[in-house]
C-alpha cells in the first residue's frame, strides 16, 4: 500500500497540462488549453484543460478530471497503479510499506479478504502445477479442454485438493485466521468448529476485479456430477455477484481499444476466447446482466455485442436482460452461433480472424432481431400480433437517443406493417407515463450535458436560477465541495482589513460552511433526497474537523469516480441565482460573500421544499373534497396553515438579505 504522504507528494506534482499532453495535442486559449476529446468522437476540440484549477474537463461527453483520474480513465488503471503511473513520470519514489499494526485495523475486513483470496489463488495455481493429485487431476482436466498453459497462467486457474480441508489447514498454519477464510467462503465452518473446504476436489476460476483484486472463486467439479457444476464464494463484503463481471480485468484494455464489448455467458466462454485472440469479452456468469455491470462496460465502450448458444434457451436468455442495455444507451448487436455451440466450443474451432468474420457476417443490431423473433412467434395470431407490437413499443420506448428511435421505428413499421405514425404515437406516450413514474430517469449525479457549454474561463462560474428541487440541493453542495472548511464567521473584505488595527482583528467563533449547513439541516430535520449529496455532505462534515481538509481538493480526487466528477462539474459549472446575477454582472469574490450566500441558498432551499409540501397538500385537499371527507380536509387544512406561517417568516430572508448586500 502507498502511504499517505506519497499520495500527496504524487498529487501536488502531478501538472493537468503536463499529464494530459501525454495523450493528445493541446492547444492554449485564453488561461486555458483545448483539445479533441480522447474519451468520445470529438470532431471540434471540446476538451478543456485548466492549468488553474488542475483538472481537464470534455464540455461535449462531461469526461474528465483530476490528472489522477484523467489517468486512471484513459489508461484503465486501477488508483493505485494512476498513482505509480505519475510517480514514475514525475520521479517520486513509490515505497509500497508493510502495513503497521495500526494502519492494518484501519484496512480491516475487506483488506484482509483481498490478501486472502490473493494467498489462496498461489495455493490453487501451485497445487495444479506441483502436486501429484493436481496435476493429473486439475491440470489434466485443462489441457484435455484445449486451454494452453499460457491461458491456464494467465487467467490463474488452479485446484483445490480432494481432501476435505487441506487448504483450510495450509491457510491456518500460515497464519491466516479463521474468521476470515470463514468470511471469504473459502472455508465452511459447521458444527462444533468443523472445518471443510468449500472447493475441495474442484477446478479453480479466479474472479478479478476491473483492477484485478480477487474477488471471489467459482470452482467446478470433475468427476462426480450429482453435485453442482459450479459452486462460486457466497457474497461477501467484498463479493457482490451482481457487481462484477468475469474476465473484466483482462478485457478492459482491448474493449477501449476495439470500442467494443463481447457479453458471453460464462467463464470457459471467456476462456478459450482469448485463447482464440479475441480479448475484449467478459461474462455475465449465468444470471442477467445488472445495472452496477452495464455501467462498468459503458464506461468502456458504447457498443456491445452479445454472443449466445444457438439454441432456443439461448436465444431466450439473450432477450432477456437486454433491455436494460438498451435503456443505457449502449447500441447493441447479437449473434447467434450455430446449433449445438457455445462460444468456448466454436471458439476452440476457429482462430481469431475467422471468428471475427463469423461475428461480422452473422451480427444482428438487437431490435431488429427482437423485432423479427417476437414476429415469427406471433406467425398470423392478429391478438399476438398486436402484443408483439406493444412488446417492441415498450422496447423502443427505452432508448434514450430520439434520433435512434426514429431509426428502430422506421425499421420496425416494416417489420410489424403498423404505420410509423402509430409508433411514434404509441412510443411517445410510453415515454410519457414511463417518466412520470419515474421509470427511466437520469441516474443521481449525472448532470444534464446540454447546460454546459465552455465558458472562456472554467473556473468562473456564474449564476442560474434553480427550478426543480434538485437544483436547489446542488447548489447548496456547490457550496459544501467548493468553501466546505471555510470559517464564514471569520472571512473578511481585503478592503476591511486594511482597516483594521494591527493585532486587534475581532473574532467570531468560527463557523465553518459544512457546519452551518449540517446545522441548518438538522434543525428542520431534512435529508438531501439525492443520496450522493447526503453522502458528500455526510463526509465533508465528517472530515472538517481535520484542520488539512480542503473540501474540494478532497472531493475533486475522491475515490468514487461518480462523486469526484460531481464535484468537478459543480467547481466548474453554473449555479446560483438570476436576480442577483442580472443585477450584478461579476460577482466580486465568492468567497467574500459566502457568510451571506451561504444562508441565502439554504433558505431558497427551505422555502422550495415548504412550496412543495403546500402543493401536494392542495392536491390532496382537492382529491379529499371529492370523496367528501371532512375530517382529513380540516387535518390537512392545519397542516397547510403552519406551511404558511414559516412560509410568511422566511419571506423576507428570501428577498432582502442578498440584494442590499450584494
Ligand atoms: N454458473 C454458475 N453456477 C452454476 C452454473 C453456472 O455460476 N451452478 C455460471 C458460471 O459462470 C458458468 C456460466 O454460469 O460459467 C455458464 O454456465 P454453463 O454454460 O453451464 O457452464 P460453462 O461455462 O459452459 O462450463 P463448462 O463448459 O465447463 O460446462
Ligand atoms: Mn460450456
Amino acid at each position: 500500500m502507498i502511504d499517505y504522504y506519497t499520495i500527496e507528494r504524487i498529487q501536488s506534482a502531478a501538472q493537468i497540462v503536463e499529464v494530459v499532453s501525454d495523450f493528445l495535442t493541446l492547444r492554449k486559449r485564453g488561461v486555458n488549453y483545448v483539445g479533441l476529446c480522447p474519451f468520445h468522437d470529438d470532431k471540434t476540440p471540446s476538451f478543456y484543460v485548466s492549468p488553474a484549477k488542475n483538472i481537464c474537463k470534455c464540455f461535449s461527453c462531461g469526461e474528465g478530471g483530476a490528472p489522477l483520474h484523467f489517468v486512471m480513465k484513459i489508461e484503465q488503471l486501477s488508483y493505485t497503479d494512476a498513482l505509480k503511473y505519475l510517480a514514475k513520470k514525475y520521479g517520486i519514489e513509490v515505497k509500497e510499506t508493510e502495513a503497521t499494526d495500526e494502519e492494518k485495523q484501519a484496512q480491516g475486513d475487506r483488506e484482509s479478504m483481498f490478501i486472502l483470496n490473493s494467498y489462496a489463488q498461489k495455493v490453487f495455481s501451485a497445487n495444479l502445477f506441483e502436486n501429484q493429485e493436481g496435476k493429473t487431476i486439475g491440470l489434466s482436466y485443462f489441457r484435455e479442454r484445449g486451454f494452453r498453459d499460457d491461458i491456464i497462467k494467465k487467467f490463474q486457474l488452479g485446484y483445490c485438493l480432494e481432501e476435505k480441508d487441506a487448504f483450510t489447514k495450509q491457510a491456518l498454519l500460515s497464519g491466516y485466521k479463521l474468521a476470515y477464510l470463514e468470511k471469504t467462503g473459502l472455508t465452511i465452518v459447521g458444527e462444533n468448529n468443523y472445518q471443510t473446504d468449500r472447493f475441495r476436489g474442484r477446478v479453480m476460476f479466479p474472479v478479478h476485479t476491473l483492477s484485478g483484486k480477487i474477488v471471489a472463486f467459482g470452482g467446478r467439479i470433475l468427476k462426480n456430477e450429482k453435485t453442482a457444476k459450479y459452486v462460486n464464494s457466497p457474497e461477501s463484503e467484498i463479493y457482490h455477484k451482481s457487481a462484477e463481471l468475469y474476465g473484466i480485468y483482462f478485457a478492459r484494455q482491448a474493449i477501449v481499444k476495439q470500442d467494443r464489448c463481447f457479453l458471453v455467458e460464462g467463464y470457459t466462454d471467456v476462456i478459450s476466447m482469448h485463447q482464440a485472440g479475441i480479448e475484449n469479452v467478459v461474462a455475465s456468469s449465468g444470471t442477467a446482466l445488472t445495472q452496477g455491470q452495464i455501467r462498468m462496460i459503458h464506461r468502456l465502450t458504447n457498443n456491445v455485442t452479445v454472443l449466445y448458444d444457438g439454441d432456443s434457451a439461448g436465444i431466450k436468455a439473450a432477450v432477456r436482460g437486454i433491455d436494460l442495455l438498451l435503456e443505457a444507451g449502449l447500441n447493441i448487436k447479437i449473434v447467434l452461433l450455430p446449433e449445438g455451440e457455445d462460444p468456448d466450443s466454436f471458439a476452440r474451432k476457429q482462430n481469431a480472424t475467422d471468428f471475427n468474420l463469423f461475428i461480422k457476417e452473422n451480427e444482428v443490431d438487437f431490435v431488429r432481431f427482437k423485432a423479427n423473433l417476437l414476429m415469427q412467434e406471433a406467425g398470423n395470431d392478429p391478438v399476438k400480433k398486436a402484443k408483439t407490437v406493444t412488446e417492441i413499443v415498450d422496447t423502443i420506448a427505452l432508448i434514450p437517443e430520439e434520433i435512434i428511435r426514429l431509426v428502430y421505428i422506421k425499421e420496425c413499421s416494416l417489420i410489424t406493417g403498423v404505420d410509423e405514425g402509430t409508433l411514434v404515437r404509441a412510443i411517445a406516450k410510453k415515454r410519457q407515463t414511463a417518466m412520470s413514474t419515474g421509470a427511466p430517469q437520469a441516474r443521481s449525479g449525472d448532470i444534464s450535458r446540454e447546460s454546459q457549454l465552455p465558458p472562456e474561463d472554467i473556473s468562473t462560474f456564474e449564476l442560474a436560477k434553480p427550478s426543480s428541487l434538485d437544483d436547489y440541493e446542488s447548489s447548496i453542495l456547490r457550496f459544501i465541495v467548493r468553501y466546505g472548511e471555510i470559517d464564514m464567521a471569520n472571512i473578511k473584505e481585503e478592503e476591511e482589513i486594511e482597516d483594521i488595527p494591527k493585532g486587534e482583528p475581532k473574532k467570531e467563533p468560527p463557523l465553518l460552511v459544512i457546519e452551518y449547513i449540517m446545522e441548518e439541516l438538522k434543525q428542520d430535520d431534512l435529508k438531501f433526497s439525492n443520496p450522493i449529496y447526503q453522502q458528500i455532505m455526510e463526509e465533508a462534515f465528517a472530515r472538517s474537523k481535520n484542520p488539512d481538509f480542503h473540501a474540494e481538493n478532497y472531493f475533486r480526487n475522491h475515490l468514487d469516480p461518480i462523486i469526484s466528477k460531481l464535484a468537478i462539474d459543480l467547481s466548474t459549472d453554473k449555479y446560483v441565482e438570476s436576480k442577483i446575477h442580472s443585477r450584478y454582472k461579476q460577482i466580486p469574490k465568492e468567497e467574500k460573500k459566502l457568510f451571506d450566500l451561504v444562508p441565502y441558498v439554504v433558505i431558497n432551499y427551505k422555502n422550495a421544499l415548504l412550496q412543495n409540501r403546500m402543493d401536494e397538500i392542495n392536491t390532496f385537499i382537492r382529491e379529499a373534497e371529492r370523496n367528501g371527507d371532512a375530517e382529513q380536509i380540516a387535518e390537512k387544512m392545519k397542516e397547510l396553515v403552519v406551511c404558511e406561517q414559516k412560509k410568511k417568516m422566511i419571506a423576507p430572508l428570501l428577498r432582502e438579505r442578498i440584494i442590499t448586500k450584494l
